[in-house]
């Protein structure tokens, strides 16, 4: 028996495994339940009372030893490397990781926000279906009037009228809940999402975003207006931005105008996006009107105001030069990643 201890410390002292399957099998041999130690204590059982002594001993010793090797190597073995066994540098700054970009209609309407903001605009936001009040009747939109038209809408109810219900055509519809819910003096912007019946192609899509801002208070012109947009226009273009302004119609303002820039692409000279004209619409405006102002509970007598709206992805494409509307519904990571990268 002494014997055989020998040989297996000798074997045990020597042994190095190449790899975790190797210690494996060194466990099950000397001390799995079928393993050599286990056969030793068995054996041990029939040796006389005088042997039982030093062999007692002698074999604790020997478990032991099988016990702290297999302890030992289990740690170097071990999948997951430690710090004093790998070759990984603690030091090392660690990995950087891929953030997100901010889509170009947010990085737009942020800033819009931002120069309104400056000028003492809130934002007021608002349902997204809507009823025929809120975003025509009280916008001054006859019954049955052509100017209905104008805005090809997704009806979700069709009532011929009073109580039809459907995807908001403009963020207008903000304004005279604003209204109807506060009193003057008003200064909000509204951005947001809205829907028309259009065929979707590279110029058109059936929903797209607003800004519309509204302005009331006693003694508001058209220069206010003049001077708001103007101010505007510089912030988010650059100076020497010009503009002007052509006469239109919209039932809930008059008089009403659009508002067109010195193209920002070519600066006047002439390109495909100005259509060689070197100016780009890029909003309406007008004084809202007084049945406006009446029907949302505000005496026009006393106030005046006015309110603009506009597209921005029209905005937008100012800014990046995007030829198709339909990118900034796609989600194509190809376009997203061309933005602004987030800094976390
Ligand atoms: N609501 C108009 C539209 O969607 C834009 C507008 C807003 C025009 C406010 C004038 C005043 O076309």
């Amino acid at each position: 028996m002494q014997d055989q201890i020998d040989q297996y410390t000798a074997e045990i002292n020597a042994f190095a495994p190449a790899n975790a399957d190797e210690l494996e099998t060194f466990r099950i041999k000397f001390l799995g339940t079928k393993g050599l130690i286990k056969d030793l204590f068995e054996q041990f059982k029939n040796v006389g009372p005088e042997e039982k002594r030093t062999f007692g001993k002698v074999l604790n010793q020997f478990k032991q030893l099988a016990e702290a090797k297999y302890n030992e190597l289990k740690e170097t073995h071990n999948s997951e490397p430690t710090t004093q066994n790998s070759d990984i540098d603690l030091t090392l700054p660690g990995d950087g990781f891929q953030v997100g970009s901010r889509h170009p209609l947010s990085l737009v309407r942020n800033e819009i926000i931002d120069i309104f903001k400056r000028l003492g605009f809130v934002v007021a936001e608002g349902p997204e279906i809507e009823d025929d009040w809120h975003n025509f009747s009280a916008l001054n939109f006859p019954e049955e009037h052509p100017a209905r038209d104008m805005q090809d809408t997704f009806f979700i109810k069709k009532n011929a009228g009073k109580d039809d219900i459907a995807l908001r055509t403009h963020t207008s519809s903000v304004q005279v809940r604003m209204m109807e819910n506060g009193k003057p003096p008003f200064r909000a912007i509204m951005p947001g999402r809205v829907y028309r019946n259009e065929a979707i192609s590279a110029r058109a899509h059936c929903f797209f975003h607003q800004v519309e801002g509204l302005y009331i208070d006693e003694n508001v012109s058209f220069a206010d207006l003049k001077q708001t947009l103007y101010h505007f226009v510089q912030e988010l273009y650059g100076e020497g931005t010009q503009v002007r302004f052509r006469p239109s119609y919209f039932p809930f303002t008059e008089p009403s105008a659009e508002m067109d820039i010195s193209c920002t692409i070519c600066k006047g000279a002439g390109c495909n996006m100005c259509k060689y004209s070197g100016w780009v619409e890029i909003l309406g405006c007008g004084m809202v009107d007084p049945n406006v102002l009446e029907n949302c509970g505000i005496d026009s007598k006393k106030y005046t105001g006015f309110a603009f709206g506009m597209g921005m992805e029209r905005i937008a494409n100012l800014k990046y030069v995007i030829r198709d509307l339909r990118l900034f519904s796609e989600n194509d990571e190809r376009f997203l990643k061309q933005f602004q990268t987030e800094i976390i």
